[in-house]
């Protein structure tokens, strides 16, 4: 599979992720009071008002709350505005049966590895482990991983998985990371061609950079969680998305966006997700 840069003059691939809709069966489905569906179709129409042109849409998993057919069919209509193919991967609230339901016959994709223009490769990893929150990747996927990595090592790669690899410093959250992300990094390590990891299930912004790639999660479309906070607690920040551009060198232009401030806020007396 492959995605072609549209900007014919830079060669440059332009991504739009939109991660964690946690959407539900029913339209008016919430979670901790946000209404998932209203607020996932804001970020899209907001995306819509900026007329940024992308080559591909990632979707980093915790696609549906409660496992039906119906919500992705939701999310699936929710992104034909955008008119790009939309590549997604299983999080821990993702239920693989209904995912692939939808897949015919839509503009999204399941794949494992995907070329970007001239010069990247995408590997999308599953870091689901079914019926718990924390992730782990599997000796198929890492063997998957090291794979494409062997396959392709003059292309710089841009790796996809919903569970955090790096702790985020939040005691609830990071029960929930990767496990053995050592493993992960090993297989990183032994190539030096990783530029970029890309996840969700944090539902906040992080940017850093770690054994020379930068590592990066992305605010959820309905819910945020408090950085830095060692119990369950939401943040008062605003629903969001983030584009990147990967250029031709190797190196990664990217923007957190939100929907303006005092949006969908949820219910902050919750006591836990
Ligand atoms: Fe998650």
């Amino acid at each position: 599979m492959k995605v072609t840069s549209s900007s014919s003059d830079s060669g440059t691939i332009k991504l739009l992720q939109i991660t964690d809709t946690h959407l539900f069966e029913p339209a008016d489905g919430s979670l901790l009071s946000v209404k998932t569906l209203d607020s996932f179709n804001a970020v899209v129409d907001a995306i819509l008002q900026e007329k940024r042109l992308f080559d591909a849409i990632l979707s980093t998993g915790d696609i549906s709350q409660d496992h039906s057919a119906q919500s992705y069919q939701r999310f699936e209509q929710g992104i034909a505005p955008l008119e790009k193919t939309c590549f997604w991967l299983p999080g821990n609230h993702d239920f693989k049966p209904s995912m692939t339901s939808v897949l015919p016959s839509t503009q999204i994709q399941q794949a494992e590895h995907v070329l970007l223009g001239d010069k990247w490769q995408m590997v999308l990893l599953d870091s689901q482990v079914v019926g718990v929150p924390h992730g782990r990747l599997s000796d198929q996927q890492l063997a998957l991983l090291d794979q494409k990595l062997s396959e392709h090592p003059e292309r710089y790669t841009l790796v996809l998985l919903h569970h955090h690899p790096l702790l985020v410093g939040s005691r609830w959250l990071d029960q929930h990371t990767l496990k053995d992300a050592q493993d992960f990094w090993q297989v990183v390590e032994k190539h030096n061609s990783v530029k970029a990891v890309l996840c969700g299930h944090v539902h906040q912004d992080m940017d850093v950079m770690h054994k020379g790639a930068r590592v990066m999660a992305t605010p959820s479309t309905c819910v945020q969680f408090k950085p830095n906070s060692d119990d369950f607690a939401l943040d008062t920040l605003s629903p969001g998305w983030r584009e990147l551009e990967l250029h031709l060198d190797g190196t990664v232009s990217t923007e957190v966006k939100r929907l303006p401030a005092g949006c969908f806020q949820p219910d902050f007396n919750s006591a836990g997700y």
